[in-house]
């Protein structure tokens, strides 16, 4: 199944099963190998990336057990991780890429983390200056995969200021800064997603976090053991987006979804929705495990009203990073369109988002203008075209969404790399249209 086709849809209905947050499975994953003592994980993503996190793990030397959603971690503590045989295969996947470098760099053996062809040219000075910083002896020809993290160095703390709003790196320093001497500390200016600081409290962390009004300071001391403790992981909102979007655009429709992740670090995407005028019901609220969590109810008497501004720009970025491709495809649909800036992290994603957005909409007829840091689009009609998922699930995705808004039929060529975060996805789809 490797290209899909999709045809115009007049509405889209149904109660959906998401799968479980991407980003909160790989820390659960990581975290819980590193516990003393054996942690059961209800709801662990089905995303491909998550298992390729859980097999680098296997190759550590981790028992791990998957029955149907959950997956049992048997911990080894921070320090019992093994030698592997050889190369960490990270796949697609640089949360896995990263977020691992930081464990690894306080281990006594020395690894290599390679990546496919996307991953391998994603930038990884941003985690290797850090590490190196906290006396890590870590290499790479280019800045790039393969990374070689020679073992056996003792790390010290460090304070680090955030230059690229990023959770995979904050989240790098912070695993490698329970393996330090001493305290370690981040400075954010824009907050980015905070699974990884939430997580390391549920499993008896002590994380400090001074929050301001510019700056949250995240400090994390050395000499700390994680104790294990089942995990509950709430539905993907970035993968739930394309559904909230595709109910939100098409009159008459209504999606429900229940169990969904409403962490504020990752929910701007409902607070745009409603700021065009979709209508979002939220009930009930609950915290699991230390993540808010919700049931959602979009309904699809979307009356677009052109927001106070058509454009999404400064902090809020960081909170929809992974939605953009498919707030483009809305972008289409609302009076005024929408512009998006302050977006460069886009370029260096699992495809170069801007690029592959602005092309795919362009086939589709759309009006668009691109910027090195983003891009707008007009409110446009859509019409059927052949386009590439630049073997970017997100993309694949939006694009999918975009062909149940266009006259005529959609083809996206090279569908399949949808499960990189959602598995099911296209049959998902299929059962809701009508
Ligand atoms: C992620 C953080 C974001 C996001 C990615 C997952 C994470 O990347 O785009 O899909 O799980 O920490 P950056 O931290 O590089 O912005």
């Amino acid at each position: 199944m490797l290209n899909m086709k999709i045809v115009s849809a007049r509405s889209v209905r149904g109660k959906i099963q998401i799968p479980g947050d991407k980003s909160i499975s790989h820390r659960a994953g990581l975290l819980a190998a590193m516990c003393e003592g054996t942690t059961r994980i209800e709801n662990f993503a089905t995303a491909a990336d998550c298992h390729t996190t859980l097999s680098c793990l296997e190759s550590l030397g981790v028992t791990i057990r998957v029955e149907d959603s959950a997956v049992i971690i048997d911990g080894i503590g921070k320090t019992g991780f093994r030698a592997p045989a050889g190369s960490l295969d990270c796949g697609n996947s640089g949360t896995t890429m990263r977020q691992l470098a930081g464990v690894l760099a306080g281990q006594h053996f020395d690894s290599v983390l390679i990546g496919d062809a996307s991953l391998s040219k994603r930038p990884m000075m941003r985690i290797i200056e850090p590490l190196a910083a906290m006396g890590a002896n870590i290499v790479s020809d280019d800045g790039h995969a393969p990374i070689h993290v020679n073992g056996g160095n003792r790390l010290n703390g460090i304070e680090h200021e955030m230059k690229i709003a990023s959770a995979q790196i904050k989240s790098c320093i912070l695993l490698a800064g329970l393996l330090a001497n001493g305290r370690t500390t981040v400075i954010e200016h824009i907050p980015t997603r905070d699974h990884t600081e939430r997580m390391l409290r549920w499993f008896g962390i002590d994380v400090a976090v001074k929050d301001d009004v510019d700056r949250k300071v995240i400090s994390i001391e050395g000499d700390q053991m994680l104790t294990s403790r089942d995990l509950n992981i709430p539905g993907d909102i970035s993968s739930g987006a394309y559904f909230m979007i595709a109910a939100a655009c098409l009159p008459e429709s209504s999606i429900e979804i229940e169990n969904v992740g409403l962490n504020s670090t990752r929910s701007a995407i409902i607070d745009v929705l409603r700021r065009f005028g979709a209508s979002i019901t939220i009930t009930n609220e609950r915290v699991v495990c230390n993540e808010p969590v919700g049931d959602l109810k979009i309904a699809g008497q979307f009356e677009s009203t052109k927001g106070p501004r058509n454009v999404l720009d400064g902090k809020i970025i960081a909170n929809i990073i992974d939605e953009i491709p498919i707030l483009a495809v809305f972008g289409t649909q609302i009076n005024g369109g929408l512009e998006i800036r302050d977006a460069e992290e886009l370029r260096v994603k699992e495809s170069d988002r801007i690029t592959a957005t602005v092309e795919n909409l362009r086939k589709m007829g759309a009006q668009v203008t691109e910027f090195a840091d983003g891009f707008k689009v007009e409110k446009s009609d859509l019409k059927g075209a052949r386009i590439s998922s630049f073997g970017d699930h997100r993309i694949a995705m939006a694009f999918a969404v975009a062909g149940l808004f266009a006259a005529g039929k959609t083809e996206i060529a090279g569908a399949t790399c949808a499960d990189i975060s959602f598995p099911g996805f296209f049959e998902i789809l299929r059962s809701v249209v009508r």
